[in-house]
């Protein structure tokens, strides 16, 4: 059973109150935080992303799954630790310095008490997670350019998310591998085939009439085991 992951960049701020507390009745798992600064990507959602995510601690139970699209990664640590989320991701293409340097972020992360996600964009190999595997908690496939939402997945990057799955497998490790960007029901069934264990939904979610269907349908696809 898959773990819904609701991206609520599109939600609109005149019913956004109304639309938070309907996706916890509908059991989404998280509230998905994209944030942009603009630099990393071209959007900049940093305000709205911070009035939203303090909205959500205050009414609703669920975690924050928090991802940094952000070139200064320390800085915004610091800013969402304070609430406490389940998860936070950030870019590893973001990241100069190297090992140490990333190695002291996901310290910080984990030591401020929320689990460590690394992101990979479309065109990133595995190969630059995989010493970093065994300290963290998810890693998040992007299956669309980071940036803004609506897009269409490129099939390309289920392939590393098979890939992933199975070197997690082949070595004994164990993380969530979440995916994120243009999710709706056909792709969200060849995600979990592949391997996803979380996915981001966004658009499809947001724009249904039914959340508690969607995300009903969307947590039953099943993973096939092909050892
Ligand atoms: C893209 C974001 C995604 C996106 C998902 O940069 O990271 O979370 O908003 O939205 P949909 O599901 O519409 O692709
Ligand atoms: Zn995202």
């Amino acid at each position: 059973m898959s773990e819904i992951s609701a991206s609520i960049l599109s939600v609109k701020k005149e019913n956004a109150i109304k639309t938070f507390y309907n996706l916890e009745t509908a059991k989404v798992n998280y509230f998905h935080i994209d944030v942009m600064d603009g630099k990393f990507v071209e959007s900049n959602t940093i305000r709205d992303m911070k009035d939203y995510s303090l909205t959500i601690s205050h009414i609703t139970n669920l975690g924050l799954d928090v991802h940094l699209m952000v070139k200064n990664v320390d800085e915004f640590i610091d800013e969402y630790l304070n609430l406490t989320p389940e998860y936070i991701t950030f870019h590893i293409e973001a990241v100069d310095g190297g090992k140490d340097n990333i190695e002291k972020i996901i310290k910080k992360i984990k030591d401020g008490g929320s689990k460590v996600g690394i992101a990979i964009s479309p065109n990133t190999s595995i190969d630059t997670i995989k010493p970093f595997l065994k300290y963290i908690h998810m890693i998040l496939i992007m299956t669309v350019e980071p940036g803004k939402g609506g897009q269409k997945l490129i099939s390309k990057t289920l392939t590393k998310v098979k890939e992933l799955k199975k070197y997690m497998r082949e070595n004994n490790l164990d993380f969530n591998i979440e995916v994120d960007g243009g999710i709706n029901d056909i792709t969200a069934d060849e995600a979990v085939k592949a391997g996803a264990d979380i996915l981001v939904v966004g658009s499809y979610l947001i724009k249904s009439k039914d959340y508690a269907s969607v995300v009903r349908k969307l947590k039953k696809m099943e993973e096939i085991e092909d050892e």
